[in-house]
C-alpha cells in the first residue's frame, strides 16, 4: 500500500491528471462566455501594465485603467476571464537559462513550448522576464537578442494580436552584468518594461540606506534608453509598489542609517540587507514609528524610522502617491508608452476605509497629471 502511494501509482495518477488537464486545457474554454477566450488585440494607447503575484487580490485591482496583466503566479482562468471581460491582456511570465539559449535548436523548441501553453491558456503574450548576467559581445549576449526576436515573431503569427515584453533594469549600464543589447531587444519586441527600482542593488559610494528609486537617478536611465537612440514609445516605466527596510548599524540625527557591507555582483554594498516590505505593510507601521512620514527632499522620496523589539533602529524607504507622481510626469512629458508596478499586490484592498484609500491613491497616482 505504502509503496503503490509513494511510487509507481502515484506517478501514474500524475500522468493520467495531466493528460487529461492537458485536454480539458486545449479544449473547453474556462471562461462563461467562450468569446472572453479569444485573444485581446486592441490595446489602448497608454499602457497600464501590472505584474501579478497570484491569489485573487486581482479582484479588487482598479481594472478601469489596466491594458495588461503578467501573471507570475499560478495559471488562474478565472483571472484570464475577469481580464479578457475588462479589455485587459494578460500574459505568461518567460524565462529561460542564457547558457541553454545559445543552442538555436532549443531557442526554438522553448518558444514554441511558451506559444502551446499560451494557446492552451488563452493568453495574449509573454513577459520574459530574464535578469541573468551576461558579458557584453558574448555568446548569450546574441542569443538574447536572437530569443527576443525569434518570441516575438512566433508570437505575433500564431496568436495574433499578442504581445511580446521584454524586462531591462532601471539604466542600460550593465546594471548588476546585465549587459545586454538593450537597442536590439527593444527593436525586436512590442515595448521593454523598464525595472525602476532596486536602484541600490550595487553601491559603489557610502554604505547607508537609500531610496529604492530616487527620482534623478531613475529619470537619468530613461535619458540614457532614449539617447541610445530606443523610441519613448517602447519603453514603460516600472515603478515600486514596496520598499526596503534596513536594519541600521547606526542612525544619526540626521537620519544617515549606516547598514551592513553585503557584496552584490561586483559591489561592495547593496541594498540585499534590506528586507524588501509591500506598501501596505509600510503604512501600517506609520502610526507606531518614531519618526512618521519624512521625506527626502534630494532623492525625491519618502522613509520612516522605527524600533524594534530589540531596540535596533530601521530605516524604511518607500514610494508613495507622491514620489510616483513625480514620476509619472516624466512619461507624459517625454511620451514614454506607458506605466506599471511591481507588483499589485503589494496594496491593502481589504482593509479599514483609510487604508483603501491609500489604495485608490496608488492607482491614481500611476496617470500623469
Ligand atoms: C544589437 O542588435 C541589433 C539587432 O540584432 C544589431 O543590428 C546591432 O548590431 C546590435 N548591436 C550591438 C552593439 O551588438
Ligand atoms: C547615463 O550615461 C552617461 C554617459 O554614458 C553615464 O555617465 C551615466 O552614468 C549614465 N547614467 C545612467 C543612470 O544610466
Ligand atoms: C554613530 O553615530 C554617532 C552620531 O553620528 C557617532 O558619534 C558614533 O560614533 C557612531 N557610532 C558608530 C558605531 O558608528
Ligand atoms: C494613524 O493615526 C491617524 C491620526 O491619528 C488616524 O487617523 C489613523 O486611523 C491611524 N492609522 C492607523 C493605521 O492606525
Ligand atoms: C537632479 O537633476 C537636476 C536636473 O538635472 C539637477 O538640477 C539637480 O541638481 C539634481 N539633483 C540631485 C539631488 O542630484
Ligand atoms: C480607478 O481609477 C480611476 C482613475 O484614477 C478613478 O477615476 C476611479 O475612481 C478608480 N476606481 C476605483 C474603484 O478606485
Amino acid at each position: 500500500m505504502k509503496s503503490l502511494v509513494g511510487g509507481g501509482g502515484a506517478r501514474l495518477l500524475t500522468t493520467i491528471l495531466f493528460a487529461l488537464h492537458l485536454r480539458w486545457g486545449s479544449g473547453a474554454c474556462p471562461c462563461q462566455d467562450p468569446e472572453l477566450c479569444n485573444p485581446m488585440s486592441s490595446p489602448k494607447d497608454f499602457e497600464v501594465f501590472v505584474f501579478d503575484v497570484g491569489g485573487k487580490t486581482w479582484r479588487n485591482y482598479n481594472w478601469s485603467q489596466i491594458t495588461t496583466v503578467a501573471t507570475f503566479g499560478k495559471y488562474d482562468p478565472e483571472l484570464m476571464c475577469y481580464a479578457h471581460s475588462k479589455g485587459s491582456r494578460v500574459v505568461l511570465k518567460g524565462d529561460i537559462s542564457v547558457k541553454k539559449i545559445v543552442d538555436p535548436v532549443i531557442r526554438a523548441a522553448w518558444i514554441s513550448q511558451q506559444i502551446d501553453l499560451a494557446k492552451t491558456q488563452y493568453m495574449d503574450g509573454i513577459n520574459l522576464d530574464i535578469e541573468q548576467q551576461i558579458i557584453p559581445f558574448s555568446p548569450e549576449y546574441y542569443a538574447l537578442t536572437a530569443l527576443v526576436k525569434e518570441t516575438t515573431d512566433a508570437f505575433h503569427k500564431e496568436i495574433p494580436g499578442s504581445q511580446v515584453t521584454f524586462d531591462v533594469p532601471w539604466s542600460p549600464e550593465c546594471i548588476d552584468k546585465r549587459c545586454y543589447n538593450y537597442t536590439g531587444i527593444a527593436d525586436s519586441c512590442d515595448f521593454v518594461f523598464v525595472m525602476s527600482y532596486d536602484e541600490q542593488s550595487q553601491v559603489w559610494s557610502q554604505c547607508i540606506a537609500r531610496a529604492n528609486a530616487p527620482y534623478n537617478q531613475t529619470l537619468a536611465g530613461y535619458d540614457n534608453y532614449t539617447f541610445m537612440g530606443i523610441n519613448p514609445k517602447k519603453l514603460v516605466m516600472g515603478v515600486p509598489w514596496y520598499g526596503y527596510d534596513y536594519t541600521c548599524r547606526n542612525l544619526s540625527k540626521t537620519h544617515t542609517c549606516s547598514i551592513e557591507k553585503i557584496p552584490f555582483r561586483g559591489a561592495p554594498c547593496s541594498d540585499a540587507v534590506g528586507r524588501q516590505v509591500p506598501y501596505k505593510i509600510v503604512m501600517t507601521q506609520v502610526n507606531s514609528s518614531l519618526s512618521g512620514i519624512l521625506w527626502d527632499e534630494e532623492q525625491k522620496a519618502p522613509y520612516l524610522e522605527y524600533k524594534d523589539s530589540e531596540g535596533v533602529f530601521h530605516q524604511v524607504w518607500f514610494d508613495d502617491p507622491r514620489s510616483i507622481s513625480l514620476k509619472a510626469a516624466y512619461v507624459k512629458k517625454h511620451g514614454l508608452r506607458g506605466i506599471g508596478m511591481w507588483n499589485a499586490n503589494c496594496l491593502e484592498y481589504s482593509g479599514s476605509s483609510e487604508a483603501q484609500r491609500q489604495t485608490e491613491a496608488m492607482w491614481e497616482a500611476l496617470l500623469p497629471k
